[in-house]
């Protein structure tokens, strides 16, 4: 396999082919095989893209006959058809059904741009400049967004400040709880504390990059009243835990919340496809001026058309049921792996279709994922120092691919400890 044309042209800062060595070639479903015939279970999923697997075979009909019959593929943000399909599919599957009213605001194509257009929003809205973000949390990479992540490596590559953020422990992480929050409203009712009330509570369900931490209902909604109570938004981030990964559309579904922005990419597009929205609700939506949050990839035609073949699949029960069988499958696969090694203290967390094992050690895990590449299984460590190995496979996978993956992964654990 010729990696020439990478090592000699592409940008030092190319990161997850250096633990996956190889050159696919192509996809199908919980499958990539490479142009050596290797074929490789991935459990990476995108990083929390392909919800729905590779090259869905209802996604992919529906792309081609859109391209056959010369659809408009791209439009800003001008109306098209595949567009009004999307926007009134997502209405009557997702936002009605909820008592949701909140207006579809299309970002440029990526998660950050949808966190950097939300936080402009309740900056915006509010009239107050920063914004209450979470020990661990991961919003992504430009610099607003960056500013409210959590993880020092990437913070550092920033070379500028990062400021108008006041961070506060998440949950589970240390000093964080309802405690933690009651001291930021303290503080807050304190005049000399200096501390100006926050525009916006940023917040993931459970966080993913950030080590698989999840919070719970009432932790989540200590933040949501504290939220309110102080004047400012509660924007979740459901980039990567929402659209089914959790057992549900939203992770936040069945939760006595009520966000006033919800954060929305990655498997949105359906198919791999960019595509990244905010759900903001209609009177802090109001605020905006037409074309004050632009930008070039906000009508991708084809991410429309797979997003809209994605939203069948939230019709019936049927794939959100799959999802909690396999979840608690791939849980018990990780606590049985945690529990045969009691000495290490290895957690599992994790909800849905998104798992997660904290080794507690960034070396470890790297070599569980070179240990698993080895065996043909594709996974990511996460959290900080990349302690935590996070299985995220498409919602689709088969049982049988499911079963040989933890299968490859409990192997690749074993072999890495005798390794490290
Ligand atoms: C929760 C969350 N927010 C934001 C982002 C940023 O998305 P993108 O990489 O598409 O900019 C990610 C990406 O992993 C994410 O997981």
């Amino acid at each position: 396999m010729d990696m020439t044309p990478f090592e000699q042209w592409e940008s030092e800062v190319r990161g997850y082919c250096r633990a996956f060595p190889t050159v696919f070639a192509s996809a199908s479903n919980a499958r990539q095989v490479a142009e050596d015939g290797t074929s490789y279970l991935d459990f990476f999923g995108g990083a929390g893209v392909l919800n729905f697997g590779h090259n869905n075979p209802r996604m992919k009909r529906a792309m081609i006959e859109f391209l056959e019959a010369d659809g408009v593929a791209h439009s800003l943000d001008t109306y098209t058809t595949t567009k009004r399909q999307f926007v009134s599919r997502f209405a009557e599957v997702i936002l009605e059904p909820r008592g949701m009213d909140h207006k579809l605001q299309f970002t440029g194509p990526t998660g950050t741009n949808a966190v950097e257009a939300s936080l402009k929003l309740a900056r915006r809205v509010t009239g107050r400049q920063n914004v209450v973000a979470f020990s661990h949390g991961f919003h992504g990479m430009t610099l607003g967004s960056l500013a409210a992540t959590g993880n020092d490596v990437f913070r550092r590559a920033a070379g500028v400040p990062l400021p108008f953020i006041d961070r506060l422990p998440f949950e589970t992480a240390p000093g964080g709880g309802i405690e933690a929050l009651h001291a930021y409203r303290a503080a807050l009712d304190d005049s000399s504390s200096g501390l100006r009330p926050p525009a916006a509570f940023l917040v993931e369900v459970v966080q993913a990059e950030g080590g698989v931490h999840v919070a719970s209902e009432a932790w989540l909604k200590a933040v949501q009243d504290l939220a309110h109570d102080v004047g400012a938004l509660f924007i979740i981030d459901d980039i990567q835990a929402g659209c089914g990964r959790t057992g549900s559309y939203f992770s936040f579904d069945g939760m006595d919340l009520d966000p006033d922005i919800v954060n929305l990419a990655k498997g949105i597009g359906g198919y791999g496809t960019p595509l990244a929205m905010n759900l903001n609700k209609p009177e802090h939506d109001a605020h905006w001026a037409p074309g004050e949050h632009t930008g070039t990839f906000r009508g991708q035609g084809l991410s429309f058309v797979a997003g809209t073949e994605a939203l069948a699949y939230f019709t019936d029960d049927e794939l959100m049921t799959t999802v909690a069988a396999h979840g608690e499958v791939m849980r018990e696969r990780l606590q049985r792996i945690a529990d045969a090694n009691p000495s290490q203290g290895w957690q599992v967390r994790g909800r849905g279709m998104l798992q997660g094992i904290d080794l507690g050690d960034g070396a470890l895990a790297k070599q569980v994922q070179a240990s698993a590449f080895a065996h043909g299984l594709l996974i990511g460590p996460c959290g900080s120092g990349g302690r935590v190995v996070k299985l995220i496979p498409p919602l689709t996978i088969d049982a049988d691919d499911l079963t040989e993956g933890l299968d490859l992964l409990e192997k690749a654990v074993a072999e890495a400890q005798g390794a490290v």
